[in-house]
């Protein structure tokens, strides 16, 4: 496999803050790299930094074997870069903000037309094509950005949080778009703060305070939590949440509804051990079993280590 993009002890510095600190990272063509982290980690300046958006400030990143610091302009033609903030034009419709993007990338008039329809009907628009980007629903928004991002059939993609603050239904549409994107080869590089994306990725990278702290698969990534998760379907959740949270090697616990989760040092030691304290409290419950671990309880348990 090709690196696609090899990044070396990137640093990047504003005045006070060291945003990206010594990341090292490569990327094979056809990834498909998810990156998480808390508010601030650093992973919108990545992404602006492989962008070509942002001076690097120390250390080094090549993409398709362009140095970005000297051959940024050759680099460009090949990324599609999507940014967490609104990036329309809202007064254009949706069709011209096609056709700005198009322009700005040098898309020829007859690869532009026939693209545009393409993606129109890609993103589920074609309905849409005369409303005004600012009338759009937000879902739409993101789907005519990343519209507008693939206007020049880029072969690196850099997504960031494209589908904040959207609706499940349109979440994965989006994801149903960037699936077909993946099989067809294209890479892509996407930050997000919903776990459940993480878990699509084919690698998830995980920054913490400007480094790389984890990167591995998504089931690697939930083979990095240690203990077992023991899932509780108790009568009375309230009551039971009470008794089991300060047992013996319970770390942690979460509700999900009205299941109960509990991080526990071995399932199979402490299993046993819950069971018979329900009995003891005569607190019934409709099942309990040691649970595969979600992505979710991996990625706080990691960043819970990393602030201890
Ligand atoms: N233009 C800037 N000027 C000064 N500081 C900045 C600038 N851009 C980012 N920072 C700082 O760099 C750090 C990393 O910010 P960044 O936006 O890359 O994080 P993030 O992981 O994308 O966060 P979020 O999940 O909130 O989007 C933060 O401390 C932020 O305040
Ligand atoms: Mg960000």
């Amino acid at each position: 496999m090709t690196q696609i993009i090899e990044i070396t002890n990137l640093i990047r510095d504003f005045k006070n803050t060291r945003a990206v600190d010594e990341l090292t990272l490569s990327v094979e063509a056809g990834e498909l790299f998810g990156l998480v982290g808390p508010d601030g980690a650093g992973k919108t300046t990545t992404l602006r930094l492989l962008a070509g958006l942002l001076d690097i400030t120390e250390g080094e990143a090549s993409v398709l074997g362009f140095d970005l610091k000297e051959k940024y302009e050759s680099v460009k033609p090949h990324i599609g870069y999507m940014a967490q903030q609104f990036s329309l034009y809202g007064e254009l419709s949706v069709m011209e903000n096609l056709q700005f993007f198009a322009e700005l990338f040098d898309v020829s008039p007859t690869e532009m037309s026939e693209r545009t329809e393409r993606l129109l009907a890609f993103a589920g628009l074609t309905e849409f094509k005369e409303r005004r980007a600012v009338d759009l629903s937000g879902g739409m928004q993101k789907k005519l950005a990343l519209a507008c991002t693939l206007i020049h059939e880029p072969e690196i993609l850099l997504l960031d949080e494209p589908t904040t603050g959207v609706d499940p239904i349109s979440r994965r549409e989006f994801w149903n778009i960037l699936t077909e994107l993946h099989l067809q080869g294209t890479t892509i590089i996407v930050s997000t703060p919903y776990m459940d994306e993480a878990d699509r990725c084919s690698r998830v990278g995980l920054m913490y305070a400007g480094k790389l702290v984890e990167c591995d698969s998504p089931k690697g990534i939930r083979e990095k939590l240690e203990g077992d998760v023991i899932e509780i379907q108790p009568e009375d959740w309230q009551k039971t949440l009470k008794v089991v949270s300060t047992l013996g090697g319970v770390r942690e616990a979460q509700t999900y509804g009205e299941s109960i989760h509990l991080l526990v040092d071995s399932g199979k030691r402490r299993l046993p051990e819950i069971e018979s304290i329900l009995k003891k409290e005569k607190l019934a419950y409709r099942s309990i079993r040691i649970a595969p671990v979600r992505m979710e309880e991996a990625f706080i348990s990691l960043i819970r280590k990393l602030e201890a």
